[in-house]
């Protein structure tokens, strides 16, 4: 990775995004961040002028096409793009609200997409460049309250495995990106413990070694992962009754 790259984040206002946005505009990255809350991403931009503020909301393909175009107007060809934006809410589909599970998909999944439509052919032509997706480990099973979430991360897992047999072999890198719990305004709505909870500043500079690496899953933190990645192995009768007693799911209804 240059020190001077381009890079295009989306959902840059807080968080994950916006703490990614500072460590890499720090080094000296030019970096369009892209958000719907433009005062954020302004006060980011006043921390370091290197960082150009994009209002655009993800889920509306022209929205998404002009935050594209002025990115590059500004900054150039982009050579990085972390496609990070995404909402969480918690539900219990025993009070079953299409409207939510619609946003859900819209914002996490097909944000990605609206968003490699104009990244992917330019990319393409000039057989290089750099596409991070990020998903979570959420998305390896079903979790409880997760039923709005959790499958728009499995989408993103699986489609940047598939995208990944196509563009690799272009010159393309491909990354998908699953942390585990980062403490964020998408987790302060949580009212549980958070196992092995890691700052957004800490989950940016994890984030970052991994951009830099040749894996194409970025997983962290290592430990809450390793767990994870152990239930995923388990057959679904076990697993569900393991979470089930793991987190009193069932018993608090
Ligand atoms: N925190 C965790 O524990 C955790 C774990 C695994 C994965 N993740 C994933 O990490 C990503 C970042 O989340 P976070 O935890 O950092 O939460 P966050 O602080 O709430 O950040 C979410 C970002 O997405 C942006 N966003 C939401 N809807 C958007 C839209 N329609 N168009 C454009 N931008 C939009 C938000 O900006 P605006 O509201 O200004 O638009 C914000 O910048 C998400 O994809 C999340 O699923 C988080």
């Amino acid at each position: 990775m240059k020190t001077d790259s381009h890079v295009f984040i989306t959902g840059a206002s807080s968080g994950i995004g916006a703490s990614l946005a500072r460590l890499m505009a720090g080094k000296g990255c030019r970096v369009s961040a892209v958000a719907r809350r433009r005062d954020k991403l302004e006060a980011l931009q006043a921390e370091y002028p290197n960082i150009m503020p994009i209002q655009a909301d993800v889920s509306d393909h022209a929205s998404v096409e002009k935050a594209l175009h002025l990115a590059k107007a500004q900054n150039g060809q982009i050579d990085i793009a972390v496609l990070n934006a995404g909402i969480y809410q918690p539900v219990n589909a025993a009070a079953f609200e299409l409207s939510v599970y619609h946003q859900h998909m819209a914002v996490n999944y097909t944000g990605i997409l609206n968003c490699l439509d104009g990244l992917i052919p330019e990319m393409v032509a000039r057989k290089a460049g750099h596409i991070a997706f990020m998903a979570s480990v959420a998305g390896y099973r079903g979790l409880p309250r997760s039923a709005a979430y959790g499958p728009t991360k499995a989408a993103v897992q699986n489609l940047a495995e598939s995208i990944y047999f196509d563009l690799a072999p272009l010159g393309i890198k491909i990354q998908l990106i699953n942390p585990g719990f980062v403490e964020t305004e998408a987790t302060a709505v949580n009212d549980f413990i958070m196992p092995d909870l890691i700052s957004s500043e800490m989950a940016a500079k994890q984030l970052l070694d991994g951009l830099i690496s040749n894996q194409f899953e970025i997983a962290f933190p290592k430990r809450f992962v390793r767990k994870m990645k152990w239930l995923r192995l388990l057959p679904a009768n076990s697993y569900l009754k393991l979470i089930t007693k793991f987190t009193g799911h069932q018993r608090r209804g």
